[in-house]
């Protein structure tokens, strides 16, 4: 099981269209896929018609099983009506885990625990978080192999990637080998100078001061892009249906050039001969 995470600070930069796109293509190799749903808000229950006002089992049994110590119901994990892809939904019960579990002892690694056990039968885990840290990024970044934070293409996004990324550079002091992570450029339209200028900026072709890209990134920028595509704005209201998700259009197919370059990635030796410390930092600084 490979676990990858969709986390980003700020809002609305295309983390849950990201986790469903990749998890569109993942099923189209053949592969078995969990969805997990770690946003109060359920935009990604949503895509395949799941209401979290409605459920009396999502993702947050998960935790009140693991605060009482009771089994995980089975039907917790949800079909699609896409064979192969699975889903955990979120209800809005979530939104009240900081306040009511964070001080508990053990509830930083519920997920990473459920997935280990009850819910170890999956090639791949995609779990999409809410813009905030809290107790379910938490959870998501400690189960995570790799983690994936998309970015708009927008200038006030910067300021969003720099709190993601003091995230990471704190996660990664406990963690041995460091979480990797790529930056994606999203909503990339070409036809506006913002989007051209941020992304210049984030794939470093121009030159910025006092920014945490500067200050060694814990991962690496992806030098592709997923531009703005209408196609993919309709596919939230496809039903979920893996054909609508993955027709030919220019952001589905960008979808797919990053899902291959992290495999190929994932499957290179391990990148430690080239991990060397910052200073400011103590993170390893990857330069591929
Ligand atoms: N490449 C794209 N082209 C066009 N529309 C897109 C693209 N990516 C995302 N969108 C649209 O932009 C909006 C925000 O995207 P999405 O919901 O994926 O972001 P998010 O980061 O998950 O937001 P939130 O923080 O609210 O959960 C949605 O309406 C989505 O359909
Ligand atoms: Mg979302």
């Amino acid at each position: 099981m490979i676990v990858w995470t969709v986390a980003n600070q700020k809002g609305g930069v295309g983390k849950t269209t990201t986790a469903v796109m990749l998890a569109a293509w993942a099923v189209s190799r053949g592969e078995r896929v969990l969805l997990v749903d770690f946003d109060p808000h359920g935009s990604l229950s949503a895509y395949f018609g799941v209401d979290p006002e409605e459920l009396s089992v999502s993702a947050y049994t998960l935790f009140q099983a693991a605060a009482n110590g009771s089994t995980l119901p089975p039907e917790v994990v949800r079909p699609t009506g896409t064979t192969g892809l699975s889903l955990l939904p979120a209800s809005i019960a979530l939104a009240t885990l900081d306040r009511q579990l964070s001080s508990r002892e053990g509830m930083g690694l519920v997920l990473a625990r459920a997935l280990a056990d009850p819910l170890r039968s999956y090639d791949r885990v995609l779990i999409d978080c809410p813009p905030m840290l809290g107790v379910l990024m938490i959870n998501a970044l400690a189960a995570a192999d790799y983690l994936i934070v998309p970015v708009q293409t927008e200038p006030l996004a910067l300021h969003g990637l720099e709190r993601m990324v003091r995230t990471l550079q704190l996660v990664n002091r406990t963690r041995r080998p460091p979480l990797s992570c790529v930056i994606v450029p999203t909503l990339y339209d070409r036809r506006t100078r913002a989007s051209r200028e941020t992304l210049g900026i984030l794939q470093s072709k121009t030159p910025i001061s006092a920014s945490a890209l500067q200050q060694g990134l814990p991962g690496r920028v992806w030098e592709g892009m997923i531009p703005v595509d209408t196609q993919l704005r309709e596919v939230g209201r496809s039903g979920g249906l893996l054909n609508q998700m993955i027709r030919p259009s220019p952001g589905a197919l960008a979808y797919r050039e990053l899902f291959e370059m992290i495999e190929r990635e994932r499957h290179l030796p391990a990148p430690a001969p080239s991990l060397r410390k910052t200073e400011e930092t103590g993170v390893g600084r990857w330069t591929p």
